[in-house]
């Protein structure tokens, strides 16, 4: 526990570096998000599995770089540097016995109900299994932040912290304020916490665990920002903006670029938003991305979106039992991503299901109920090293809807 004083002084620190999270310059060449798509679904169904559904996105990658506007260049990605830790870097011998034990114990996928004594609630499954595993700031102390300072404060402390968030916290800034979250945190909100205009962001971390908070209206930046980082597990989440500024207003609401690794978003309860969740964040940056960007979206909620169910690029991932009402363009691989589309349901006026926006994407889908949406994507064959287990489609609507989103 840090002594008052100390804390003060270290968030008076901190603050200064902090103070200035400046808004992203907000490139216009979005690929996936033209309006249009929304009014060509009722021409769709699943039936029509050809590659004529990607032409008819107006997509500006076919002429433009297809950068998106958030490709990585914040400045201020520096000033959290000084509180990483190695943990990332586990021997391969370690490694390996965690990841057995995770394989061991994965297929006990549940709605949260156990706690670990660590305060998270759960057992971690999916990607953020692997690489020795997930455990955020179990083998720390506890702390509970209630203002925007403490939990600046003891987001960039080093070493391990569980962090309670309580109470509504907020920034009025024109802008986003993003709160820097180094290794080894895990942050899980208390009944009735709230981050309103206050996103996070992972930069070059390892072994963190957010849960069971509700983030809203983040201006101009992610509400959370993963890149360069692995092992990190974004469970039981509510994540939101509105749909009345324009697609470049709000910024992503889970946003994963830059060559990350062993992620899994489960339970989050997306809404309310145009542009969702990106994983692989320019069609350009293949060097970089190309055989990394691992990441499960199990059992997550997402209802009333434009795009990026999630939008991958380059990577693996493992999209299983999510349920999708009134998202206009949900699954979308591309740049030779590959995925694993397990029994996912889309419902409402949900459009593209699963789609490839450049044609190269792939995926192994079986068991979904695409109900009027789009399935035109070209089939791979694609397993997964972990256990889990598969909810029926039939099921899938109600054990979603009553199990996402945070439980505040
Ligand atoms: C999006 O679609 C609209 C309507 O079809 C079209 O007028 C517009 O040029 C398209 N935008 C882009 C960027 O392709
Ligand atoms: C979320 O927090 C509330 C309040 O502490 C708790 O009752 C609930 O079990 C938690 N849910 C999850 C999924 O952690
Ligand atoms: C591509 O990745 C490299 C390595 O991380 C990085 O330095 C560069 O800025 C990235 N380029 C783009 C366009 O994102
Ligand atoms: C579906 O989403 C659109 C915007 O994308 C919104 O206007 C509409 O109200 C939503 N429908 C329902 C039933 O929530």
């Amino acid at each position: 526990m840090l002594f008052p004083s100390l804390a003060k002084s270290l968030t008076l620190a901190l603050l200064a570096t902090n103070a200035v999270v400046s808004a992203l310059p907000m490139a216009s060449h979005d690929d996936d998000d033209n309006s249009s798509s929304l009014t060509t679904k009722s021409t769709k169904t699943k039936s029509h599995k050809t590659k004529s559904i990607s032409t008819d996105d107006n997509s500006p990658s076919a002429t433009s770089s297809g950068d998106d506007s958030d490709d990585g260049s914040d400045s201020d990605s520096t000033s959290t540097k000084s509180t990483k830790t190695k943990n990332n870097k586990a021997t391969s011998t370690a490694a390996k016995a965690s990841t057995a034990a995770a394989v061991a114990t994965g297929s006990s996928v549940a709605s949260s109900s156990s706690s670990s004594g660590s305060g998270v609630s759960g057992s971690v499954f999916g990607y953020a299994s692997l690489n020795g595993g997930t455990t955020g700031g179990a083998s720390g102390e506890t702390v509970t932040a209630t203002t925007l300072d403490e939990l600046t404060s003891y987001c960039a402390q080093s070493g391990a912290l569980t962090i309670y968030v309580s109470g509504s916290i907020s920034s009025s800034g024109s802008s986003g304020y993003s709160v820097k979250v180094s290794s080894d945190k895990s942050i899980i909100g208390k009944s009735g916490a709230s981050l309103t205009n206050v996103g996070l962001s992972l930069d070059g971390v390892s072994n963190v665990i957010i849960q069971n908070l509700s983030i809203s209206k983040v201006i101009g930046t992610d509400a959370v920002r993963v890149q360069k980082s692995k092992n990190i597990w974004l469970d039981h989440l509510d994540v939101s903006s509105d749909q009345n500024h324009g697609k470049d207003y709000y910024d992503g609401l889970i946003d994963i670029t830059h060559a990350c690794d062993y992620i899994t978003v489960s339970y989050v309860h997306f809404h309310d938003h145009e542009k969702t969740s990106l994983v692989g964040h320019s069609d350009s940056n293949g060097s970089e991305d190309t055989g990394h960007l691992t990441v499960t979206f199990a059992f997550n909620f997402w209802e009333n979106l434009n795009s990026r169910g999630p939008s991958l690029r380059f990577g693996t991932g493992h999209i299983y039992n999510n349920y999708y009402d009134n998202m206009s363009d949900c699954i979308n691989i591309r740049k030779g991503a590959k995925a694993l589309v397990e029994n996912n349901v889309f419902a409402g006026s949900s459009s593209k299901g699963l789609y490839s926006v450049d044609g190269t994407g792939s995926a192994q889908a079986s068991g979904n109920d695409f109900g009027s949406a789009s399935d035109s994507i070209d089939s791979t064959t694609l397993s997964m090293e972990y256990k889990y287990s598969l909810k029926d489609a039939g099921d899938v609507a109600s054990y979603v809807q009553s199990n996402a989103g945070a439980t505040l």
